[in-house]
């Protein structure tokens, strides 16, 4: 198994490149690449990290020496929010990294699966999308955007609330990843209820998440450390069903059946090549019902703008 890490020279790109590095499986290749010309460096740091998985790293404009060979590619490469800023207002900067990093893939490697960390998630993943169309390779089971963040801030938060190990809770988040698109589905979590007062309050909260993190840093950046480790859990869960493993379910949003919007963050059942099954969003309660039906309009304008970035 080669996975690949672009913006590896990033926060998120050397805590998941750590992370991944301590936790693929035994015999892995791990390549980093970044603009930045240190992350040759951080590959030889990393590289003196006692297991047996290979590391490189790669700078400068090309990703071909990095792409080379890799089953997945996950990309965190790109500008991250300041205080007062959307997810969207990164559109202008991140769109045209994306676009060219995705077109490197397609030369490279094209039958990879890819997962797309770089805000907006939600216009990123349709650009990523339309760059492989173009290029003749999408497989709409090998293409996603990772939100499992969200689904770790929702294990989190909860069982902070009532009082349980985080562990123990594990609620779906559908949707999107900005704002009002992130639904995490709470009435699923077995064994615990909520007021009415406790569903808003903690929706509220993991939908501002993000903007939590970017007021707290000051300036300083956006999540790094817990998304390192949301993207290599994704990353590591992808792994094990490349490899073969059974029953390997992650949320993520990714190219659905069209029952929402074009591309839809639900769960998935990963499996040798990439999406298995696209898992069924399972009942909702009114209050979700009422969400889901209010988020589609906002999504889908996210979406259009990645789809016309690369059409026009
Ligand atoms: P960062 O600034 O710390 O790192 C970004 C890295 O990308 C830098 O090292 C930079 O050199 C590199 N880069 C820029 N252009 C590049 C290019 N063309 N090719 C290769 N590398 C390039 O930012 P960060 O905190 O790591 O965040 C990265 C992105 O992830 C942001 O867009 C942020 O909004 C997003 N993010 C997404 C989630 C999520 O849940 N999906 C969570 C947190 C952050
Ligand atoms: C997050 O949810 O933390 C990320 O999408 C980064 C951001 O800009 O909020």
């Amino acid at each position: 198994m080669k996975v690949a890490v672009l913006g590896a020279a990033g926060g998120i790109g050397q805590a998941l490149a750590l992370l991944l590095k301590i936790q693929l499986p035994s015999g892995s290749e791990l390549s980093l690449y970044d603009i930045a010309p240190v992350t040759p460096g951080v590959a030889v740091d990393l590289s003196h990290i006692p297991t047996n998985v290979r590391i490189s790293g790669f700078s400068g404009e090309d990703a071909t020496p990095a792409l080379e060979g890799a089953d997945i590619v996950l990309i965190s490469a790109g500008v991250a929010r300041k205080p007062g800023m959307d997810r969207s207002d990164l559109f202008n900067v991140n769109a045209g990294i994306v676009k060219n990093l995705v077109e490197q893939i397609a030369q490279t490697c094209p039958h990879a699966c890819i997962a797309i960390i770089t805000n907006p998630v939600n216009t990123t993943v349709p650009i990523a999308a339309e760059v492989l169309k173009k290029a003749g390779v999408y497989d709409r089971n090998k293409l996603f955007g990772v939100t499992a963040l969200d689904v770790i801030r929702t294990s989190t938060f909860v069982a902070e609330l009532k009082g349980k190990k985080p562990d123990e809770i594990n609620a779906p988040v559908i949707g999107g990843h900005s704002g009002v698109t992130i639904l995490p589905l709470l009435s699923q979590i077995p064994g615990v209820s909520f007021t009415d007062e406790e569903v808003a309050f903690l929706t509220k909260r993991i939908q501002n998440a993000g903007t939590e993190v970017v007021e707290a840093k000051a300036g300083g950046g956006s999540a790094t450390l817990s998304m390192g480790l949301a993207a290599a859990r994704f990353g590591l869960a992808l792994t094990r069903a490349l490899l073969g493993e059974q029953g390997v379910v992650e949320c993520a949003y990714v190219e659905g059946d069209g029952e929402y919007t074009r591309f839809f963050a639900q769960p998935l059942l990963l499996g040798k090549n990439g999406i298995a099954q696209r898992q069924p969003v399972g009942p909702l309660s009114p209050f979700e019902q009422q969400a889901l039906d209010g988020l589609l309009e906002t999504l889908n304008k996210d979406i259009v703008l990645g789809e016309e970035f690369v059409n026009r």
